[in-house]
């Protein structure tokens, strides 16, 4: 019944409507007195309990304690003292990954670019703002799913990231899931979804099934790199409907 805490529950709020926007994804919304279901775009998804700020020793790593803690602060230390491959001669920081050790979804996209080199944080620049809508539009919050990248120090230029500097930073991220658990993952752009799957097919072939992440058989699912989607928004729909995709097969919280 419209009105009703039903209704009013699957409304999206208003941040979540213009992540929405940003997606140019339509909502309904009924005119009261209407008996269609509020919204049929997306249905929010609660705050996650694991919001607070965890201080450091382990900045962006929110509301871990304990050995769970000691055990991100020990892997973030490795990777910023790695020199694996010649990256660390030209990077400011290494950009380990941020937000929540209890995340079901884990974001990974290709590998910090200027902005991320000089904040330390991934997806901070106006590819990290699309992504943040894109998880907004999905009633997500970034603190809420943990995202990471395939490689951890910027590509001077922001070139491809070359296979043997892929491969040199594997291990740091194959440590961050185990760590994480993740229920599924997302590989955010072709970079991501190649190096992850071991393969070489066009995204654009890649995306639209659940893969999976071996050995562990975490579901995969590919979209669009928000970068891209800024150059060709013709693409939103697609990655609106990857991101739904993956809320159907896992729910991010
Ligand atoms: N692009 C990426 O793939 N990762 C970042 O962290 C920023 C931009």
């Amino acid at each position: 019944m419209a009105g009703s805490s039903e209704s009013r529950r699957m409304r999206p709020d208003p941040r979540q409507q213009r992540a929405l926007g940003a997606m140019d994804v339509q909502i309904w919304i009924p005119r009261a007195g209407s008996s269609v279901p509020a919204v049929a775009a997306t249905a929010p998804v609660p705050p996650s309990a694991a919001l607070s700020m965890e201080p450091d020793p382990a900045p962006g790593i929110m509301a871990a304690s304990g050995p769970e803690l000691a055990a991100w602060t020990e892997l973030r230390a490795e990777v910023a003292a790695c020199t694996r491959c010649d990256l660390h001669k030209t990077r400011t920081q290494t950009v380990f990954g941020t937000g929540s050790p209890q995340a079901r979804w884990l974001v990974i996209g290709e590998a910090p670019g200027a902005d991320e080199d000089r904040q330390g944080e991934p997806f901070v620049g106006r590819a990290g703002q699309l992504l943040t809508e894109m998880l907004q539009a999905v009633g997500l919050s970034r603190e809420q799913v943990f995202i990471a990248n395939i490689l951890k120090c910027r590509p001077p230029e922001n070139r491809d990231p070359k296979p043997e500097e892929a491969k040199s930073c594997e291990n740091h991220l194959q440590k961050q899931i185990a760590l994480l658990q993740p229920g599924l993952i997302i590989a955010v752009g072709r970079i991501a979804a190649q190096n992850l799957l071991g393969v070489d097919t066009p995204i654009g072939k890649l995306r639209g099934q659940v893969h999976a992440y071996e050995p562990a058989g975490i579901p995969v699912v590919v979209t669009y790199h928000p970068a891209y989607l800024l150059r060709s928004p013709g693409q939103k729909a697609r990655a609106w409907e990857d991101l739904c995709l993956a809320r159907s097969l896992v729910a991010p919280v």
